[in-house]
């Protein structure tokens, strides 16, 4: 027996945290009743439906992107943008790990394995997650250091970070910035540099754990290999 929220993920259909909201707000049906504890085990052998659909096991896939600027980082658009999930070529119900802006580049990993998922975004996992921010000004010690400490956002401390000035650009009045953090908040790059008084011009997402854009040009992605795959379910968590 497990729970069901650890099996909604398994099967593919979703990752663990969102499955756990499905069941909370009562979308999930298990042989026919209503569930809403996050506590319920299931055997594998009772039909489980979510949004009138009924859970079935799909076969795991998973794929490495390299983001392009203007496509949205999700299954579907309202306004009809593309997403992040027109660009693969597959059949299977895969979702982004995590969430890069529209205008954000780079590394984005994409499956329908939500223990996968889960592993990746785990905050106890402390993945790393590497970001070239290009931002407007001429940074100095001072804020890097700032940065570094863990800046407030949202009215909550960050983690402290790893930070490196790659280069900076006084013609055109620009740095170049390395930044690794292990959080995934909601624009938390951009919003760093903000409370530190610069402005992100670009950014790219250059390497997520061991997962880099090496062969994988803007636009294009790769399967990941098995031996990636079990590097990943190896991490505890
Ligand atoms: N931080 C941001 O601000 N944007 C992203 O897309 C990723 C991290």
């Amino acid at each position: 027996m497990e729970r069901l929220q650890k099996f909604i993920a398994e099967t593919g259909y979703t990752s663990r945290r969102k499955a756990e909201e499905l069941i909370t707000s009562g979308k999930v049906t298990v042989d026919g009743k209503i569930v809403t504890e996050l506590g319920t085990k299931v055997g594998g052998k009772e039909e489980i439906i979510i949004d009138e659909e009924i859970l079935t096991k799909e076969e795991k896939e998973y794929y490495l992107l390299n983001k392009p600027r203007e496509v949205i980082t999700s299954v579907s658009d309202d306004k009809g943008r593309k997403t992040v999930v027109d660009i693969i070529n597959t059949n299977k119900r895969i979702y982004p790990i995590g969430r890069l802006d529209y205008d954000t580049t780079g590394v984005l990993l994409l499956t329908n394995d939500g223990e996968f998922a889960n592993i990746l975004m785990h905050p106890n996992n402390k993945i790393d997650k590497v970001y070239i921010a290009k931002i407007r000004g001429i940074i100095k010690g001072d804020a890097i250091n700032k940065l570094k400490n863990g800046v407030i956002i949202d009215g909550r401390k960050c983690e402290k970070c790893r930070v490196k000035l790659r280069k900076t650009n006084i013609n055109n009045n620009t740095s170049t910035v390395e930044i690794v953090i292990h959080e995934g908040r909601n624009h938390q790059v951009k919003k760093m540099f903000e409370a530190v008084g610069f402005e992100v011009l670009k950014l790219k997402r250059e390497r997520v754990g061991i997962f880099t854009l090496d062969g994988v040009s803007s636009g294009k992605y790769r399967r990941l290999t098995p031996k990636e795959i079990s590097i990943i379910y190896s991490i505890k968590n």
